[in-house]
């Protein structure tokens, strides 16, 4: 029902597969506003979670959307697998794959790990984040969100702000958004932006409350404490003061702009208090809208072969 057996990037994927995932995202929308929240979709089909890296919202986003859809979840932790006893990457995989799964999810640290994967087993891969290259599955529930809120994609004007550099979540919504039709302007430190991004079909504007002005929505990124080195930023509290979506930024613009993160939020930092608790933000709904795209992307990619 897609074109590619595996999610694994939003790099050169194909327009029609990803308006039909999130098409398909609305009806699961409507199941989980049901008081039973399941349907047997996919029944008798096995996915296993293999999460390297840590996760709250994909690990669980994808836990239910598998029980929602009444398959068999299986999940794997890296800290206490025989990973830990020298056991290698591909062993592992092709021992999971031996118990006869028909999928996995995987998040990893280094980019290219997902596809990687594929190289050693039949299964379905989905990328659930994979270093700093792609975060698929988040661009899609965004791209939902928006599609949601506004009722359209093409032709929106989104800002990404932050962290561009380490962002998996960045450069999944810049390759989604631009097949998609939306103006995108980046903003963010000069030295966390990528020289040659534009090649990509994007502007960038180091100024926020430019960028603020002109947009219809902002996608506010997480500094990444873990992935950056040392002085790469100056402190927090200049980041803040140059790049922080604040009370005071959005008062100067007239009407309302909506307010997205992937989260997880550094509070104070990237994003306020009060900005990530207003009406005007739709940080939960991107949530919700995660569950629903990622039951989507396992129907359309798994929904066949139980059929079949
Ligand atoms: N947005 C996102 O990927 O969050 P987690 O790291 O909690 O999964």
């Amino acid at each position: 029902m897609l074109k590619d057996k595996h999610l694994l990037k939003l790099e050169d994927y194909p327009k029609e597969d990803i308006q039909n995932i999130i098409e398909t995202a609305f009806t699961f929308r409507e199941v989980l506003d049901r008081p039973i929240k399941k349907v047997p979709s996919l029944k008798g089909i096995t996915v296993v979670n293999l999460f390297f890296e840590n996760s709250t919202r994909t690990r669980i986003s994808f836990e239910l959307a598998q029980k929602r859809l009444s398959a068999d979840t299986v999940n794997f932790s890296a800290p206490t697998s025989s990973l830990k006893k020298g056991e290698s990457f591909k062993d592992t995989a092709q021992n999971i794959e031996a118990m006869k799964i028909d999928a996995v999810v995987m998040r990893h640290p280094t980019p290219g790990a997902p596809k990687h994967l594929t190289d050693f087993i039949d299964a379905v891969v989905i990328n659930a984040g994979d270093g700093t290259h792609e975060h698929p599955t988040q661009a899609i529930l965004d791209m939902m969100s928006l599609k949601e809120k506004f009722g359209y994609i093409k032709g929106l004007n989104v800002g990404i702000i932050g962290d561009i550099n380490h962002s998996r979540v960045a450069r999944s919504n810049i390759y989604g958004l631009v097949t998609m039709g939306a103006n995108v302007t980046l903003c963010g430190p000069p030295n966390l932006i990528p020289d040659n991004i534009i090649n990509l079909g994007v502007k960038v504007n180091y100024n926020i409350d430019e960028v603020i002005e002109w947009a219809d929505a902002v996608n506010v990124l997480r500094i990444q404490r873990e992935r950056m080195g040392i002085g790469i930023i100056p402190s927090e509290r200049e980041y803040r003061t140059l790049f922080g979506v604040t009370e005071e930024r959005l008062a100067r613009r007239g009407n309302e702009l909506v307010i997205m993160h992937p989260g997880p939020m550094n509070r104070g930092v990237e994003i306020d208090d009060r900005v990530a608790d207003s009406d005007q933000a739709i940080i939960l709904d991107q949530v919700l809208n995660g569950v629903a795209s990622r039951m989507s992307i396992l129907y359309l990619l798994l929904g066949s072969k139980e059929e079949g």
